[in-house]
């Protein structure tokens, strides 16, 4: 019998023990042993669980256990979370965690203690909520090189744009109820200024290229700055606007990442990827194009990733699964200004669009202007606009 503890009580931890519990006779057969929660951490009180016996706010209690062997790391944030993990791993203990934060900043560390101890350090349920993403292109994809990564990764996000474009719904009361939801993190800024999506594309570039992506060396932009005439102007074009996490790996070693609201034709798969649910597409050199869709937040679906995790650490005891990547600096990464794009621009300068050769007009709409490019370099792009309108790329 394995015995775990579940770190962190909140959306995702009370999936997790849910699922363990709930789905034990299932989970047995395909582990080959009885996984049992011994501990729960938590600092809060659940003074309502049937189970106070399993809950302690000393870490130390699970730490000292040698009966514990996996640790299921769902508390958020980068610490204690990165303590506790680090602790663990070098005990010995597998460590199972949907914590992207944590894994785009110090994952690097925490697979090379993993690997050193015979341990598992795994996080499928950090990129996709339930999407199976994280194993497909570790182990599935390995005889590929995985050329291209696009991805709507941010279910938060993705189910405001959503809920705007086709209800005309209110920002902030769609942000409410993707809290209420269980679908927005702790402090929301992180959905919809970009930054979780950036970890995301971070961990998954850092996967298919075997190279640390610095999530800090990703230009990230999140839709905050996104009105209803850029969503009516994208509808002319018969398109939708969706945050897009990309990354292309270039045959050079060279890698180039970036997160930014994107307008998406409705002939593009990602067009109809919907409310919460993500999609993230990839290209492999012999396989072509692969794509993932499912849920990408909210609380049993990314607890039935963790739990898929905490089966194979169980299955794979005192055996390091192949799954790192190494810190190799920043020179690799390619400059922002010199990727090239078509570019939809909002202005209120009606003559602005005759300044760029070809540029396709979109007319107007509530006072402004809506134009797009051809293709063009960024930097010569934002140049040549000097700040006299807004931008989207496209995708
Ligand atoms: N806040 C995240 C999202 C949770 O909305 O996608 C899942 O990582």
């Amino acid at each position: 019998m394995a015995k775990a503890a579940i770190l962190g009580y909140g959306v995702v931890g009370s999936g997790v023990y849910e699922i363990l519990c709930g789905n034990s006779e299932n989970i047995e057969k395909k582990a080959g042993q009885r996984i049992d929660v011994k501990y729960i951490l938590d600092l809060r009180d659940f003074p309502d669980h049937p189970h106070q016996e399993l809950f302690t706010k000393d870490f130390n209690d699970i730490l000292n256990d040698d009966e514990v062997s996996v640790v299921i790391e769902v508390m958020g944030g980068v610490n204690p979370a990165y303590d506790f993990s680090k602790a663990a791993l070098l005990k010995g203990k597998n460590v199972i965690t949907s914590n992207k934060e944590l894994v785009a900043a110090c994952g690097t560390e925490l697979m090379a203690i993993a690997k050193e101890n015979s341990v598992n350090y795994l996080f499928e349920a950090s990129v996709g909520g339930g999407i199976p993403i994280i194993r497909p292109l570790n182990q599935c994809m390995a005889a590929n090189r995985v050329e291209e990564i696009y991805g709507i990764l941010n279910g938060t996000t993705n189910y405001i744009m959503t809920k705007m474009a086709k209800e005309g719904a209110d920002f902030d009361e769609v942000l409410k109820e993707a809290q209420r939801l269980g679908y927005a993190e702790r402090n929301p800024e992180a959905d919809v200024c970009g930054h979780d999506a950036c970890r995301k594309i971070a961990i998954l570039s850092s996967l298919a290229s075997g190279k640390f992506v610095d999530y800090k060396n990703i230009p990230t932009e999140g839709i905050t700055e996104i009105t209803r005439a850029d969503v009516k102007f994208a509808s002319k074009l018969s398109s939708v606007i969706k945050l897009i996490g990309s990354a292309r790996l270039f045959d050079d070693g060279k890698v180039f990442a970036r997160v930014a609201p994107m307008i998406v034709p409705e002939s593009h798969q990602f067009a109809s990827v919907n409310g919460v649910f993500n999609a993230i597409l990839l290209h492999g050199d012999y396989v072509g194009d692969v794509m993932f869709y499912g849920r990408g937040a909210g609380k049993l679906p990314t607890a039935s990733a963790v739990v898929a995790d905490v089966i194979d650490a169980v299955k794979h005891i005192r055996t390091n699964k192949w799954q790192e990547w190494i810190d190799k600096g920043s020179e690799f990464m390619v400059d922002a200004s010199k990727v090239a794009y078509r570019y939809f621009v909002r202005t209120k300068d009606a003559s602005l669009g005759k300044e760029f050769a070809n540029a396709q007009s979109l007319g107007e709409i509530d006072g402004e202007y809506g134009f797009v490019t051809e293709e063009m370099q960024e930097g010569e792009f934002l140049q040549q606009l000097s700040q006299r309108g807004t931008f989207i790329r496209m995708l």
